[in-house]
């Protein structure tokens, strides 16, 4: 006993309990602690032991026959169009993209989020409009107002042109280019995974890329999750469905967070190596009709070690017209949804911010 009390008393480890217990500084200089402002309503709290395992989540290995023999779709593009109805949720392997890039990319983007916090504060900002910021998420609560999300998030656009690698941190000094090249082998993964789903549609293999249009935006999104003491009380990031068209997301290995819903229950989605998780985003559904499902999905927070995930997102631009695609439509599948601008859309995702986002509804046809 006297000698485990001798260990503890250590300086060395006195230092790195302290700098364990030390809670995470947010840019806006709140110390993430279990403190009111972080704790959720009763009955909006995560309820992890309801929360299923994740084995039925599709793992698709991009390496399957993929041969179009004119006898109907490759095995690969069967694979993607089912896990696309069933789940809209699925992870990839043997995608391309090498592994060692996406750990640098893991290392320099932890590295941001482990900056001073003030150096992180410059990127803070209310205006949505700002390509380059930091923010934490919120949900309003009626009775209870604003309840803080236990994370922080990082974001900013990743098309590899000139005008936007300025505004990029030179803290940590690889990030710009690490990036770059983490964006540009990005940019041809979601080539790939457009032309599978638009085939997986039993459409021609751009038709997707085509609808989304010219000009796409795309942003990314890193998203820094703390440990939490008491995961039970808190959420890393509130239920919400993905705008665009689909997401590419990266997290890394070892630490759950990822949920889904799927029947009505959340599934978790464990990190597999080396594998992206591939999710369906609003668009999309619109774009299939609702053959292809944009799901609800959230992140619960880890006792003991932080998260980091990063989402590569694939918008339409504000003006480009999204509507059902005319070939998938007919007197037994009639269009769900309206036609809008993604413009519009965008306004109507504001209009619901800080509560829980019904966006896809509001343009639903009535019948
Ligand atoms: C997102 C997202 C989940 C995660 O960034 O849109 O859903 O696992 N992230 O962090
Ligand atoms: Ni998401």
């Amino acid at each position: 006993m006297k000698v485990l009390i001798n260990s503890l008393l250590q300086p060395e480890l006195l230092s790195y309990l302290n700098m364990e217990m030390t809670p995470y500084q947010l840019s806006n200089n709140t110390p993430l602690t279990l403190s009111p402002n972080f704790i959720l309503p009763e009955d909006k709290r995560p309820d992890l032991s309801e929360v299923l395992p994740s084995d039925s989540i599709p793992i698709i290995d991009l390496n399957d026959r993929d041969i179009d023999d004119g006898q109907g779709p490759s095995p690969l593009v069967s694979k993607i169009s089912q896990a696309c109805e069933e789940y809209g949720f699925f992870q990839i392997i043997n995608h391309g993209v090498p592994k060692e890039l996406c750990q640098k990319l893991l290392a320099v983007v932890t590295e941001f989020f482990q900056l001073p916090p003030e150096e992180r504060a410059q990127y803070l900002t209310k205006d949505h409009s700002k390509q380059v910021k930091v923010f934490n998420y919120y949900q309003k609560y009626e009775g209870i107002g604003k309840v803080t999300m236990w994370s922080e998030t990082f974001s900013h656009p990743w098309h590899s042109t000139e005008d936007f690698a300025h505004l990029l941190p030179t803290n940590p000094p690889q990030y710009r280019e690490v990036f770059a090249e983490y964006a540009r082998a990005i940019g041809v993964l979601f080539d790939r995974l457009l032309s599978l789903i638009s085939q997986g549609l039993g459409l021609d293999k751009d038709c997707l890329k085509r609808r989304i249009g010219e000009k796409p935006g795309l942003n990314t999104q890193a998203n820094y999750y703390p440990a939490c003491p008491d995961p039970e009380l808190t959420m890393g990031m509130p239920d919400h469905n993905d705008l665009g068209s689909i997401t590419v997301l990266l997290q890394v290995e070892g630490v759950t967070g990822l949920q889904v819903i799927k029947d009505g229950k959340w599934l978790t989605v464990d990190p597999v190596p080396d594998a992206f998780v591939i999710n369906l985003a609003d668009q999309t559904q619109v774009l299939s009709n609702g053959k292809f499902k944009s799901v609800e999905h959230r992140a619960v927070t880890n006792k003991f070690l932080p998260r980091l995930s990063l989402g590569m997102f694939y918008n339409p631009n504000y003006d480009t017209v999204i509507g059902p695609i005319e070939d998938l439509i007919d007197e037994e599948h009639p269009s769900k949804y309206r036609k809008y601008s993604f413009k519009e859309y965008m306004e109507e995702f504001y209009r619901q911010q800080g509560k829980r986002r019904r966006v896809k509804e509001a343009f639903e046809l009535q019948r």
